[in-house]
């Protein structure tokens, strides 16, 4: 399912395309005020309990599309655009939300008492933390808390996973517990399973809670395990492009081919009782099993398979700086993400073959869910003024729509500011 935007639903992405920010730019203290101020207009001045404000990063998968919840590999980065979260302890066990992007709603509910998924459905992700949190067992207190957001939602961009952490972040900081960040990852990922009604695998959370500065990560999804690889910030730039086409994964497709991918492990096993996801299989296995498979269950496995081969490659070739290798790899992805995975759409297939087209660009690719959202692309730092332009002629020409372009570093994970 998707929607056409004619513009983010959420604040407003700075244009970062028109002041050409190709270097990070922190959270300034004056946004960190404004958002301050906005919390106490809305939820009333201190009387006692300390004010707290929480980042927590979007991120953007350079390659390892639909491989986490097949326990492949992964290499995304977390983004500048974020969630930041102000909250303050209340001693009546409320937890109380208002956000920026829907600034008419407050949504209010209790851990006292068993939490249920609700509207407005922004607050499902919370609620699902909250919840997730007191089945483990994890102490809470009550709260208000502001949700500010410069990640367009829907985008591709993992807001969800961003304000699941970020909630996560401001409980246990108004707590003093503490917990590990793959736990924490985890605690996020069944909260957006059991409250968002999304079967999405881990990627998501554990990058926007453990990424490292001017690093992307390879994620082995089976164990967890993190390698960190340095992005040169001389000879590389990563450009997002949103396609305004919001993606919605709760639509089903998402689930689909979650249960496509366990059909083919179901085969796998006849043979070999030791396979427990495609993770387990290789490309011989893929092909050698072609004549007693479905062409659609052959094409995704295909995919998920030759995808993960691409994931660990591609994270051998980045550590190299051989960015040709990288780039063929990203293209790669894509084509079997449109062609065998069927999760890219028109937008997505255009804006990324528009961006090969220009000097400079080593690679382009849809990234995130899929069925809308953004491509990223790896470039020559000289190569961003003619891509911007160039995308935003020729999309806007073809589908009337302003693709927002925009180049990020790699940021820390989430953390507190204040
Ligand atoms: C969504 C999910 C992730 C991952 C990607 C596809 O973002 O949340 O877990 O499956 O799609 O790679």
């Amino acid at each position: 399912m998707k929607h056409y935007t004619s513009g983010l639903r959420c604040g407003q992405l700075p244009s970062l395309t028109r002041t050409r920010r190709t270097h990070k730019v922190g959270l300034m203290q004056s946004d960190v005020n404004a958002i301050k101020k906005q919390f106490h207009e809305i939820f009333g001045a201190d009387a006692g309990e300390r004010t707290r404000v929480i980042r927590a990063p979007g991120r953007v998968n350079l390659i390892g599309e639909h491989t986490d919840y097949n326990d492949g590999f992964v290499l995304p980065m977390a983004i500048e655009p974020e969630v930041r979260m102000v909250c303050r302890a209340r001693s009546d066990g409320q937890i109380r939300l208002a956000s920026t992007v829907y600034p008419k709603e407050l949504l209010e509910f209790s851990i006292q008492k068993k939490i249920e998924r609700g509207s407005p459905s922004w607050g499902n992700y919370s609620r699902g933390v909250a919840a997730e949190f007191l089945a483990a067992g994890i102490p809470l207190v009550g709260m208000d808390a502001l949700v500010a957001n410069t990640l367009p939602v829907g985008g591709g961009l993992s807001s969800s996973a961003a304000i699941e952490v970020a909630t996560a972040l401001c409980l246990l900081t108004l707590t003093g517990e503490k917990i590990d960040p793959t736990r924490l990852a985890l605690l996020c990922q069944k909260a957006e399973h059991e409250y968002a009604g999304v079967p999405c695998g881990i990627m998501d959370q554990t990058i926007v809670s453990s990424a490292r500065a001017g690093h992307a990560m390879l994620l082995d999804c089976r164990d967890n395990t993190k390698t960190y690889v340095k992005l040169n910030p001389i000879e590389l730039r990563v450009v997002i492009v949103n396609s305004m086409v919001s993606h919605e994964l709760t639509g089903g497709e998402f689930a689909q081919r979650r249960r496509q991918c366990e059909q083919a492990v179901k085969l796998f096993k006849q043979d070999d009782s030791g396979v427990r996801a495609l993770r387990d299989v290789t490309m011989e296995q893929v092909e050698a099993m072609r004549p007693r498979m479905s062409d659609l269950i052959y094409r995704r496995a295909r995919h998920a398979v030759g995808e993960s081969l691409r994931t660990t490659e591609a994270a051998k070739a980045l550590a190299a700086q051989r960015y040709e290798r990288v780039g063929e790899l990203m293209a790669q992805s894509h084509e079997s993400l449109r062609d065998d995975y069927e999760v890219s759409c028109a937008e997505l297939d255009y804006l990324s073959a528009e961006a090969m087209r220009v000097k400079g660009v080593y690679g382009a690719r849809m990234t995130g869910g899929g069925f809308g959202g953004c491509i990223v692309a790896l470039v020559q730092p000289r190569a961003v003024e003619p891509l911007t332009q160039h995308l935003h002629g020729t999309y806007t020409a073809k589908f009337g729509l302003q693709p927002n372009v925009f180049v990020t570093t790699a940021t820390a994970g989430a953390n507190v500011l204040e």
